[in-house]
């Protein structure tokens, strides 16, 4: 889906030399597909959100890639045809906007595997390929560092959340329903709070796909025709991580198992859906003060019941991130196009609160392209 453009003309670049034009790419773990986004930045407070792309997966590409969840499996091939695919993707993107320069591409990849408590994230995605492919400077491998340096490599987006936030009042709070959710808490001054709250449209998208086929349930439709199990809800809520406090992040199907077998497609759908808005309205407990709103983006924005849900739990101050202007199908996307340009400029990519790293710190490798 087309965002709206506000980066101008091509001239403006010349008067200020430090501006990138970053194009992100994002393949997340719902397995929806490849975002792509346009971003103009100079990598700290600086940002103009440019045009945006999403090329939706193949059926048969998602089933391939959901094999090897889990880093299950041979996976070379897989990781080749997954670049092309990102490779066209930007093809895609440059032939709808012909002329538009690109500094630098930021390539997150996929990830398959996410135990940062082993030192292990593994997002499948060839740096070095796209670059050849595209013949432009990609930065790849956004979360190994950090990871080996004893962070959880996740949340990433959080810097990103609070560059785009300067000029709103805070405290505030950026929430991502994605496949996992993931929050940033953002403080008056320059403090940041940011962890994986717990599932995000996971555990629906898989119930929905087990008993309908459907890939997801569309406007929350599903969940809308059946009843909350309280007592699944409670239990779940009982799970220790919700308590845990930060730094934490997750590995898509960290909660498959809380699935509940014994309710009917309707029910099941409208439990785990309030199973995904209490999981992340429980963040709150660890928020150094409470929020004045909360800003929801990702494709879990879109399910209503998902987010009246969240809205009722966190007391009437929850809305989409288009309340603000910003656009919630590209906000990861765009957030890997900043980190390519901090990642290049060797800025820190994440810190103590939002990964739990020691430091302040750099990450991402940058692949040049052959001249
Ligand atoms: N209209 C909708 N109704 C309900 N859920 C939706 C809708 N549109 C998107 N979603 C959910 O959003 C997910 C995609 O969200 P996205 O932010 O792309 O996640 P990720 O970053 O993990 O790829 C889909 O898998 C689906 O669960
Ligand atoms: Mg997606």
């Amino acid at each position: 889906m087309a965002g709206s453009s506000s980066i101008g003309a091509e001239t403006r670049l010349q008067h200020s030399p430090r501006l990138w034009r970053a194009l992100g790419l994002m393949s997340g773990t719902s397995l929806d597909g490849i975002d792509v986004a346009m971003i103009e930045t100079d990598g700290e407070e600086r940002v103009i959100c440019g045009p945006t792309l999403t090329i939706a997966y193949k059926d048969a590409f998602r089933e391939r890639l959901r094999s090897v969840l889990g880093g299950i499996g041979p996976v070379g091939e897989l990781e080749a045809k997954l670049t092309r695919l990102h490779a066209d993707a930007v093809e895609q993107f440059v032939a709808r906007h012909p002329g538009m320069r690109i500094d630098i591409v930021g390539l997150h990849g996929h990830t398959i595997l996410h135990r940062p408590a082993e030192r292990r994230t593994w997002q499948l995605g060839d740096g070095a390929l796209l670059a050849r492919l595209l013949g432009r400077d990609v930065v790849a491998d956004f979360r190994s560092a950090d990871v080996a340096a004893g962070g959880q490599g996740a949340p990433l987006a959080p810097l990103f959340h609070a560059a785009l936030a300067t000029a709103l009042p805070k405290p505030l709070v950026v929430l991502n329903i994605g496949g996992v959710a993931n929050v940033t808490w953002i403080g008056q001054g320059t403090e940041i709070l940011a962890f994986d709250t717990g599932p995000g449209n996971a555990l629906i998208d898989d119930w929905v796909r087990h008993h309908t086929g459907a890939a997801a349930d569309i406007d929350g439709a599903v969940a809308h025709a059946g009843r909350a199990s309280a007592a699944h809800v409670a239990r779940f809520l009982a799970t220790p991580f919700f308590e845990r406090p930060p730094p934490k992040s997750l590995d898509r199907d960290d909660f498959s198992q809380n699935v509940p077998g014994d309710l009917s497609i309707e029910d099941g759908a409208a439990t785990l859906t309030e199973m995904t808005a209490a999981a992340a309205a429980a963040a709150v407990r660890h928020f150094p003060s409470p929020a004045r709103k909360w800003l929801v983006c990702g494709g879990g924005r879109r399910n209503p019941v998902l987010m009246e849900a969240l809205d009722r739990r966190v007391g009437g101050i929850v809305c989409p991130v288009e309340a603000v202007g910003w656009d919630g199908d590209a906000l990861e996307a765009q957030a890997f196009a900043y980190l390519a340009v901090r990642s290049v400029r060797g800025l820190p990519l994440s810190l103590p609160s939002t990964t739990g790293v020691s430091r302040p710190m750099s990450g991402g490798l940058l692949f040049t392209a052959a001249r």
